[in-house]
């Protein structure tokens, strides 16, 4: 069925990173409406802005203490209408971040709920009684830890938190909560946005039987995904969640929700579904356990890595649609994570690991600085992280008793500090991202790879990447890249090769991951419609050279 959020392409601005127009070494609205030339000009159709609102900053802002307003460092209410009008003006459309399954421990309802245990606030989050002088349950919050944390000046009193202990969770199971939430959605899209990034969604309904789960750490504690993560009876709230917010809108609406089984997909997307999309990370996962630690290292291989993305387009379009992405703000640079010699990550092959996902079926997601081919940034010392879950990933390796330097290998591998580093816009003092010391250390690669050395270079991966988009939304091809059959083709372990095919057309993707020549068969062709490299197709076949990448009409 045609939706217009089908047809978006999206891009993912942290805007902490993204530009600072007031001198303060901080990203902000009026930074993010400064490029909106540039982003106008790349052919992004939608934005998605991570949280921006008043918040005290212990997971930058994934800790919000106040829904209907702007953290003064990143500027004001005008702003954000100032952004979405300005936008609009360039047909770009606006998607916030919703942040729904915990609020921070400084909003209001949470001050209240402490101050009062008879509030009615007390049962917006979950309080319960310690047992034996120990927590309720031995769970393990996502970002290390148990998942209770002590209310001060009450005897054996906890409340729960699934992330950092600023973060405790909202009580699903309390109506007039659930009201004050979907009253402040409807605000914030009466104001004109296109929707929303759901965060975390899949957190809300917790195991009520409060059992002790299998120890599986040094730390004696037990995953908190078994109970508190894509649990029974969820779909109770996400229906009256769509109901009573997103279906009055008709908004778009995308799901982070990590560890989804296939089998459960259509309480999340399709008809049924609560969101119009979701992200499945089953595959983008492949670097870290299943628990989510950095450690060990992950032993995967091209092979996996291609059948899961494969496996993933298949499970994900039997029900409904998805949003694709090659990086987000809590990931690692993909040339890092996908191409372990550091030799190759060039920008050739920043040009074949975009193409191998602008062309999947599903809306893309770009990441902010992933279009001129940003890699990680090496840090000397754990006191050089800023995110927090950085910082809780070395403790525990530590804990479990790896030597500081693997610790602080593991943490400069994931850290998602990769992706926050602020963005390069030139090579000029802070990359042109501000005039004073950015509050985390600018991309030491600045220099080399930056917006200005790539806008007008049409060899550039910025330059590919607007040829992609331009390729995806060109009307000959449209329908098909959006709407088309997605089919995988057999091929050697490093190639990856797709077809797009409906009525129009049929398009070969193709992309070979390997620092090696290769050949693919091709019977007959009408055109190539991209490479990011010279054309050689003879005697029935196409010669790949190393990371070459290629769109071809058949
Ligand atoms: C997922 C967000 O993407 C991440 O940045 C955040 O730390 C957690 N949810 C908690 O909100």
């Amino acid at each position: 069925m045609q939706e217009w959020w089908k047809e978006e392409i999206v891009y993912q601005i942290y805007p902490k990173s993204f530009k600072d127009s007031n001198h303060d070494g901080i990203g902000d609205i009026q930074g993010i409406i400064e490029k909106l030339d540039y982003l106008e000009d790349l052919g992004v159709t939608m934005l998605w802005i991570c949280p921006v609102y008043q918040s005290p900053m212990d997971d930058n802002g994934y800790d919000i203490s106040d829904y209907y307003q702007i953290h003064p460092d990143f500027g004001t209410m005008e702003d954000i209408d100032e952004l979405i009008q300005k936008a609009k003006e360039r047909h770009i459309k606006i998607i916030m971040d919703l942040v729904i399954n915990h609020t921070s421990d400084e909003h209001a309802w949470f001050q209240e709920a402490l101050k009062n245990p008879d509030s009615p606030y007390r049962n917006y989050y979950i309080f319960k009684e310690g047992k034996n002088d120990q927590p309720p349950t031995n769970w393990r919050s996502v970002f290390s830890g148990s998942v209770w944390e002590k209310v001060p000046h009450e005897d054996n009193m906890y409340y729960f938190h699934s992330f950092s202990k600023k973060q405790p969770d909202l009580n699903w199971e309390n109506p007039q909560m659930r009201e004050d939430i979907y009253r402040m959605i409807n605000w914030w899209l009466d104001k004109g946005i296109a929707g929303f990034r759901v965060d975390a969604i899949n957190f809300i309904k917790k195991d009520q039987s409060w059992q002790d789960g299998p120890v599986d750490g040094a730390d004696g504690l037990s995953s908190c995904f078994e109970f508190a993560r894509n649990q029974p009876g969820i779909e109770v709230f996400f229906k009256e969640l769509r109901e009573k917010t997103f279906d009055v809108h008709q908004c778009m609406t995308v799901a982070e929700a990590v560890g989804v089984p296939y089998h459960q997909l259509d309480i999340f997307i399709g008809e049924k579904g609560c969101f119009s999309m979701m992200f499945d990370f089953n595959y983008s996962h492949i670097d870290i356990t299943e628990h989510e630690e950095w450690f060990p290292l992950q032993n995967w291989t091209m092979q996996e890595y291609k059948d899961k993305l494969f496996l993933s387009q298949k499970e994900i379009f039997k029900t409904g649609w998805c949003g694709v992405f090659l990086e987000n703000h809590d990931m690692q640079r993909s040339l890092n994570r996908l191409i372990r010699n550091p030799q190759e990550r060039t920008p050739k092959v920043a040009k074949a690991l975009g193409q191998l996902f602008m062309f999947l079926k599903g809306t893309p997601f770009i990441y902010q600085g992933e279009e001129i081919g940003t890699i990680n940034n090496h840090r000397l010392s754990i006191n050089d992280f800023d995110d927090l879950n950085s910082h809780a990933q070395y403790r525990r390796a530590l804990q479990e008793g790896y030597s500081e330097e693997e610790a602080l290998d593991f943490v400069n591998r994931r850290s998602r500090d990769n992706t926050r580093s602020p963005m390069s816009w030139n090579n000029q003092r802070y990359a042109g991202f501000s005039d004073t010391k950015p509050w985390l250390a600018n991309n030491e690669y600045y220099k080399e790879i930056n917006v200005a050395g790539e806008i007008n270079d049409s060899d550039s991966v910025l330059s590919y990447y607007k040829q992609m988009i331009a390729l995806r939304q060109n009307p000959l091809y449209h329908q098909t890249f959006v709407y088309g059959d997605f089919t995988p083709l057999d091929s050697e372990e490093y190639v990856i090769a797709y077809i797009r095919q409906d009525k129009q057309n049929q398009i070969l993707c193709i992309q070979n991951l390997q620092n090696k020549t290769t050949s693919f068969p091709l019977e007959h062709y009408s055109k190539v419609l991209l490479s990011n490299d010279d054309i050689h197709i003879y005697d029935h076949q196409i010669q790949l050279s190393p990371y070459q990448s290629m769109i071809i009409l058949l």
